[in-house]
């Protein structure tokens, strides 16, 4: 069984359900978790800050019924400190909001915190990293995207690796445990590099969802963090 360590830090596989095949989304969910997937990952759309509309509450519910995966809900809506916290309770063990879409972030971090969540701080890829500055603190994780956010199956912006390993220098010069993921476009091609700049939390839609056999295709993508870096 590949574990997802190296250098001393734990690597998460987080399949996003995006591409997964709705009509069999609990079969799926378990193959991604024999291949070794540790986070399910959320994408919720409102059609309003992001051009797409997507799955909500009521799924996250079922979805936290059916699996022991912590479900890492990525929260693509505008003023997301409204449904934050129903998210926790309808079962996300993680919830990352915008800082594009709340101009009360420090509010909506403590809000999912109290309500017992893990809680996330997303940047698009054109938002610079200056706007995390007064934030950091207050989050136990920071979402890269490396697509801008509305749809699965996108290339890969190759940006995102310089500002990975910035964020990552950002996090230890402040002395933070503040992790780090990111989401868009991840495949076996550039997994290791993602990695190697200071990912922890590899978010991958089309990669899993859209291979003949998703429970492989994790596997593959977790032996790739691990032989190359
Ligand atoms: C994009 C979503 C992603 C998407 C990733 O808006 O936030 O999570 O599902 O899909 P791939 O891996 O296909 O880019
Ligand atoms: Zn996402």
């Amino acid at each position: 069984m590949v574990t997802g360590m190296t250098n001393g830090r734990t690597i998460d596989i987080a399949p996003s359900i995006l591409s997964a095949d709705f009509s069999r989304l609990g079969e799926e969910i378990e193959a991604v978790r024999r291949g070794g997937a540790t986070i399910l990952h959320v994408d919720v759309m409102d059609g309003h800050f992001v051009p797409n509309l997507t799955i909500g509450l009521p799924i996250v519910k079922s979805i936290a019924r059916t699996t022991e995966l912590p479900i890492d809900a990525h929260l693509m809506i505008s003023e997301p400190g409204r449904y934050a916290q129903q998210f926790v309770e309808a079962g996300a063990s993680m919830v990352s909001i915008h800082v594009e879409a709340d101009v009360h972030l420090h509010r909506t971090l403590a809000l999912i915190k109290s309500a017992g969540a893990q809680a996330g701080v997303v940047l698009n890829p054109a938002t610079p990293l200056e706007t995390l500055e007064e934030a950091l603190p207050f989050a136990d994780y920071v979402l890269l995207m490396s697509v801008n956010p509305g749809f699965g199956g996108q290339k890969f912006i190759t940006t995102a690796i310089d500002k990975l390993r910035r964020l990552r220098r950002m996090i230890e010069e402040r002395q933070l445990n503040t992790r780090i993921e990111i989401d868009g476009g991840i495949d076996l091609e550039n997994i290791a590099s993602v990695v190697a700049a200071g990912a922890e939390i590899i978010v991958a839609g089309s990669a899993v969802f859209g291979a003949a056999d998703p429970e492989a295709a994790v596997r593959r993508l977790l032996e790739a963090t691990v032989q190359w870096v």
